[in-house]
């Protein structure tokens, strides 16, 4: 019977590279079950790259060098209300409080059968680079994402498990996506 391997931070790196996307990077094979996030990788994530649009990260295996997962982050800033900063404990008299955001985020089909907590090890990737940015270069207090909840509603709960919870003045209930965020400091 095959067991899936529990992927965390103190493993991870045995199995995985994480490393930036680079044109050195072969990702034809990558199939997270949605064509919009894997032609994402296939054509517009170096180019974004590029284009200092987004930043994409990935991660690779490193029995077989295939693409697992990818990420991309971009700067982000959030408008919260008096409450919802009241629970940040962030007594300040603007609204706007800047993050880091998760633009896109898929884990290949393959991989997530044989491997647990690829999306969680990239979330924790994400909120490792804030931190860097936060100690040495630029503040951002959130992790924020907009859940695509358009294909699979499932999303919420695995960015709540993450420590996401949506954001007040977005929330609508007819929304594709709902936007979240997670304070790293909390
Ligand atoms: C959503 C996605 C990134 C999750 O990645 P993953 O590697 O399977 O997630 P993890 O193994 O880290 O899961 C962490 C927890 O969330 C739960 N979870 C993950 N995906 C879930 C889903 N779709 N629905 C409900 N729960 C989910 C897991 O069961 C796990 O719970 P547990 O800790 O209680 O066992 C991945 O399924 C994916 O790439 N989906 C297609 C693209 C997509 O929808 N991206 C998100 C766009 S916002």
């Amino acid at each position: 019977m095959s067991q899936k391997i529990k992927i965390l931070t103190k493993n991870a790196y045995h199995y995985f590279y994480f490393q930036t996307f680079t044109s050195a990077n072969v990702c034809s094979g990558f199939d997270c079950g949605l064509s919009e996030y894997n032609n994402y990788l296939f054509h517009d994530a170096l180019r974004s790259s590029n284009d200092h649009i987004a930043f994409t990260w990935l991660l690779t295996e490193r029995a077989t060098d295939k693409v697992a997962a990818y990420m991309s982050l971009i700067m982000d800033a959030i408008k919260l209300s008096f409450s919802e900063k009241e629970l940040h404990n962030l007594n300040y008299p603007f609204k706007t409080i800047p993050a880091l955001k998760i633009a896109k985020l898929a884990v290949d089909r393959g991989f997530s059968q044989k491997y647990k907590g690829i999306g969680t090890f990239l979330i924790d990737s994400a909120e490792r680079v804030a931190w860097a940015c936060n100690n040495n270069y630029c503040a951002a207090r959130f992790l924020t994402v907009d859940a695509d909840i358009e294909h699979d509603e499932g999303v919420i709960a695995f960015y709540r498990k993450n420590g996401f919870i949506p954001n007040a003045e977005l929330y609508n209930k007819n929304r594709k996506t709902i936007s979240m965020r997670k304070d790293i400091y909390q």
